[in-house]
């Protein structure tokens, strides 16, 4: 029997993207599995249900999940959906649990294997897998283009009949994966970059792509390669450096994020009244709140001259190359556990162990487990 597996369109609000890629699905069916998807799961993507070979289509998800071995998807779906699927069967897409407190409980109860994306670790082996940066590398360009497109100035240097137009300065706050990005997207058009970070180890990473490092003299890294929250004491001596930094640049883009926590704040009200008349913040944090105390997530906001651009879902606008690479992160967990047509959980497995969210009817992950039976 093969193992058969169902893929959702998504429902949520302003999501495009899809789990599963017509070149995907074809290496899947190589693996031994049937492919069942709800139809025009791809449509927001511009993918046509034509596109896939070797699916089925059909229009109702219940239906669909109803004897499905494995379901994928990219938000997490419907207590409905869920409650359709079968008991003991498996689930792929990203859940962040402390936002989903009954639905990770319907799922721990219906003793569905859930993998979270959002958990898979940040190790060298699981990096193929790893969504938050796949999606996190394509946001990191977007904004850098958000940025120049919402700026009523060019980037680069341009010399012309009547003079020399002087090349845009770009800051870039909070140099991870989106950080980096942004950084050489910017730099690739032609501004003048600057990169910040309370992670020392960013330094070199930011100079290896033309940018300059603003040195704060803050060391705040935390576990698992994240940052910490930062004391006031911190914070004041970082906002004496990287206030001057803020009023120079044309063009800022924050990426700064603490797992579990709300957006740390990086530029206050005080600081954007500083600001260049015309400068242009991108606020790719908006879905944590924002790195700017004036940001309204999902908006943009004039404030004064400076306008502050923080649009939610980011990889979403680009669903296309989003919805190809985190197809491919899906196979290549999938990959891990079906073996000749038949799922087998190797359980000393470092990816599936913390990969798990929940597995038998438990929460497997300590941190959701706290945040879920206590909500
Ligand atoms: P993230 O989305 O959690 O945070 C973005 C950036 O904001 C981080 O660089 C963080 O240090 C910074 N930040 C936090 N608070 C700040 C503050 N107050 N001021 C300035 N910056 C602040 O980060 P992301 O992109 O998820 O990466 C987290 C870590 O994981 C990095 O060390 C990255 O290199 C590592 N990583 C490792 C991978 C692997 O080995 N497989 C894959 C991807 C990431």
């Amino acid at each position: 029997m093969p193992v058969k597996i169902a893929v959702l369109k998504e429902t949520r609000a302003n999501e495009r993207r899809v789990a599963l890629v017509p070149a995907v699905a074809d290496k899947l069916v190589k693996l031994g599995c049937e492919i069942h998807m709800q139809s025009e799961a791809g449509a927001a993507s511009r993918i046509p249900d034509s596109a896939y070979k070797n699916v089925t289509f059909a229009a109702n998800p219940q239906g669909l999940v109803s004897d499905a071995d494995i379901v994928v998807a990219v938000q997490p779906p419907p207590a409905d959906v869920v409650d359709a699927m079968k008991d003991g069967s498996t689930l792929i897409s990203f859940v962040y649990a402390h936002k989903e407190p009954e639905l990770t409980k319907l799922l721990r109860d219906k003793k569905i294997t859930t993998f979270a994306m959002e958990l898979i670790p940040r190790i060298t082996r699981a990096q193929a897998m790893d969504a938050l940066s796949s999606q996190a590398a394509l946001a990191g360009y977007y904004a850098a283009l958000l940025g120049a497109t919402n700026l009523a100035r060019i980037l680069p240097m341009m010399t012309t009949a009547v003079g020399s137009i002087r090349p845009a300065k770009c800051l870039v706050m909070g140099l991870g994966v989106a950080g980096l990005q942004a950084l050489a997207t910017a730099r690739r058009l032609g501004a003048m970059t600057e990169g910040y970070d309370v992670r020392p180890e960013t330094k070199e990473q930011a100079e290896s792509l033309g940018a300059k490092f603003v040195d704060t003299g803050v060391d705040a890294r935390g576990e698992g390669g994240y940052a910490r929250e930062l004391t006031q004491e911190e914070k004041d001596k970082i906002a004496a450096v990287v206030t001057k930094h803020i009023q120079q640049a044309d063009l800022i883009i924050t990426t700064a994020a603490i797992p579990g926590r709300p957006s740390p704040k990086l530029i206050s009200k005080a600081q954007v009244d500083g600001m260049k008349n015309g400068a242009v913040i991108v606020d790719l944090a908006a879905e944590g709140g924002g790195n700017c105390e004036y940001t309204q997530p999902g908006q943009t906001v004039q404030i004064g001259q400076v306008t502050i651009v923080a649009p939610l879902n980011v990889p979403s606008l680009l669903a296309e190359h989003a919805s190809e690479l985190y197809s491919k992160n899906q196979f290549n967990l999938i990959e891990l556990f079906v073996k000749d047509g038949a799922l087998n959980f190797d359980w000393s497995d470092e990816v599936l162990t913390k990969a798990a969210l929940t597995h038998g009817g438990e929460i497997k992950n300590e941190a959701a487990k706290k945040a879920v039976e206590t909500a």
